[in-house]
């Protein structure tokens, strides 16, 4: 059985490992999923973003941690801290994905919330992020009901292209 990381009323965050392959290629390799991403992933890009996931756990303790569903066990996304690039700096950032048929159920707040308290209360960082491309509306509506407000814009470079960026972010003492 997996170490829970994290549980909340309806899911469990853990890390992920190579058994959870077939969920995460789901997820993916899903272009409905992946827009914000510049398009669906093939089998190589799957594989190498598992094994940078499993690389953070190692090298941080922490990473983008696999979402399950506790009613049936299903891995339906990911939700965790992973540090980013801002400013010259490094900077945990609260980040999320969802299998498609599992939008518009809270989901993906209910565990980035949780990521949130323990950003803050075990990891022991002040501030925490999530920079989201300026199209993106569902990932900043999350970053908003996480108690995050708009600080910047930058634009990062991704798969060879220039994309917009809104930083959002909450400060420990913005919750209290
Ligand atoms: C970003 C992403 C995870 C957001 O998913 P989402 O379904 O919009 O967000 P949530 O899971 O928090 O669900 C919120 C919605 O569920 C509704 N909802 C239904 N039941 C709910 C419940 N029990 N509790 C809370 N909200 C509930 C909310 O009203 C809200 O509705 P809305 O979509 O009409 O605004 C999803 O769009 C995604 O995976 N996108 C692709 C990957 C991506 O872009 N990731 C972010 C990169 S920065």
């Amino acid at each position: 059985m997996k170490h829970i990381i994290l549980e909340t009323s309806r899911l469990e965050l853990k890390e992920m490992s190579f058994s959870d392959m077939k969920a995460l290629s789901s997820i993916l390799q899903d272009e409905n999923v992946m827009y914000a991403y510049e398009g669906a992933f093939n089998d190589e890009d799957t594989m190498a973003w598992m094994q940078k996931q499993i690389q953070r756990y190692k090298e941080y303790g922490f990473g983008l941690w696999g979402m399950f569903l506790k009613d049936t066990g299903e891995m339906i996304g990911q939700c965790g801290i992973t540090m980013q690039e801002y400013k010259e700096m490094q900077v945990p950032e609260i980040g999320y994905l969802l299998a498609h048929r599992c939008w518009h159920k809270g989901y993906a707040t209910e565990a980035a919330t949780a990521c949130r308290e323990y950003g803050f209360d075990i990891l022991h960082f002040n501030e925490l992020y999530s920079i989201i491309r300026d199209t993106n509306i569902a990932s900043q509506n999350v970053a908003v009901r996480n108690g995050m407000s708009l600080i910047d814009t930058i634009v990062k470079h991704y798969r060879g292209i220039d994309m917009p960026h809104m930083v959002f972010c909450v400060n420990r003492n913005d919750t209290k």
